[in-house]
C-alpha cells in the first residue's frame, strides 16, 4: 500500500484526476494529429498538381463562384472516394492532386444528387442547358431545383482580375497575362455559359492521368 503512494504520477492519478486526463487526452489527440497531417504539406502527391490539371480560366472560376453561390455544394459531392462501388459508379477515384487549385475545395459530404468529380464531358453542353432550365424535362424523377435565371444573367464586367490575383497570393500560378486577358473571356458570356464551362472541366485532367497510369501499372 505504501508502496503505491511512492510513485509521484501513476495511472491512476491520470484516471482520477478530471484536469490531468484533459491534459493529457489533448497532448495524445494533437501528436496523433499533427503526425498524420504534417507530412501532407511536404508530399508530393498532395502538393503538386496531378499532371494535366490546370488553374480555372477565368469563365470556369467565375462558374465555380456561381456553383457556390447557388448552393450546388450542398446536394453534389465532388469527390469519388477509393471504393469499387464508388469507381464503378464515378469512374477513377479523386486525387489529391487534383485539388491543389481548389480554394475553397468543394469536396462536399451531401450526396442528394450524384458525385460531379468527373461529370467534365460526361454530356452535351446542351444537355446541361436543358437540365439546368428544368431538370424534370430531361430526368423526369429529378427532386434538383431549376436554375432558369442563369441563362438570363450576364457575366461580363463581374472583377475576375480581384479574384485571379487574390488566389495568385494563395499560391495559384497565375501568369500576368492570364489576369490582363480574363475580362476578355467574359464579354457576352451568361451565368449559365459560366457554369456549364466548370461543369465540363471538372474531373477530366485527373481521369486521363488516371487512364495513363492504369495504362503504364504505375502509381496514379
Ligand atoms: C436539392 C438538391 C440539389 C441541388 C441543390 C442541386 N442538385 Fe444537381 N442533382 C440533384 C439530383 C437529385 C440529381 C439526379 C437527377 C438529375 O439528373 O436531375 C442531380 C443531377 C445533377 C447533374 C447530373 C449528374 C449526373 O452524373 O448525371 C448535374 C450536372 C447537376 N445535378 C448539377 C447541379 C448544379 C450545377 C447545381 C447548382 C446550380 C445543382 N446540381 C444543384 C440534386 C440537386
Amino acid at each position: 500500500m505504501a508502496q503505491e503512494n511512492h510513485k509521484l504520477f501513476s495511472h491512476k492519478t491520470l484516471e482520477t484526476n478530471i484536469g490531468w486526463l484533459i491534459v493529457f487526452s489533448i497532448l495524445v489527440i494533437s501528436f496523433a494529429g499533427l503526425a498524420q497531417i504534417v507530412p501532407l504539406f511536404f508530399q508530393h502527391s498532395t502538393t503538386v498538381a496531378t499532371e494535366g490539371v490546370e488553374p480555372y480560366d477565368s469563365l470556369r472560376l467565375v462558374g465555380r463562384d456561381i456553383y457556390i453561390r447557388e448552393g450546388c455544394v450542398s446536394c453534389h459531392s465532388q469527390q469519388i472516394r477509393m471504393l469499387s462501388s464508388e469507381v464503378q459508379r464515378y469512374g477513377p477515384y479523386s486525387l489529391a492532386g487534383e485539388s491543389v487549385y481548389e480554394r475553397p475545395f468543394l469536396w462536399g459530404s451531401k450526396r442528394t444528387g450524384p458525385d460531379l468529380a468527373r461529370v467534365g464531358e460526361r454530356y452535351s453542353d446542351d444537355w446541361h442547358r436543358v437540365h439546368l432550365r428544368n431538370p424534370r424535362a430531361v430526368v423526369a424523377e429529378s427532386n434538383m431545383p431549376a436554375y432558369p435565371w442563369l441563362q438570363r444573367n450576364t457575366v461580363e464586367g463581374v472583377n475576375v482580375e480581384a479574384r485571379m490575383r487574390a488566389l495568385r497570393r494563395l499560391g495559384v500560378p497565375y501568369t500576368d497575362e492570364q489576369i490582363a486577358s480574363a475580362p476578355e473571356a467574359l464579354v457576352g458570356k451568361t451565368e449559365e455559359d459560366a457554369i456549364v464551362a466548370y461543369l465540363q472541366g471538372l474531373g477530366v485532367a485527373g481521369r486521363e492521368a488516371a487512364a495513363r497510369a492504369v495504362l503504364h501499372g504505375g502509381e496514379q
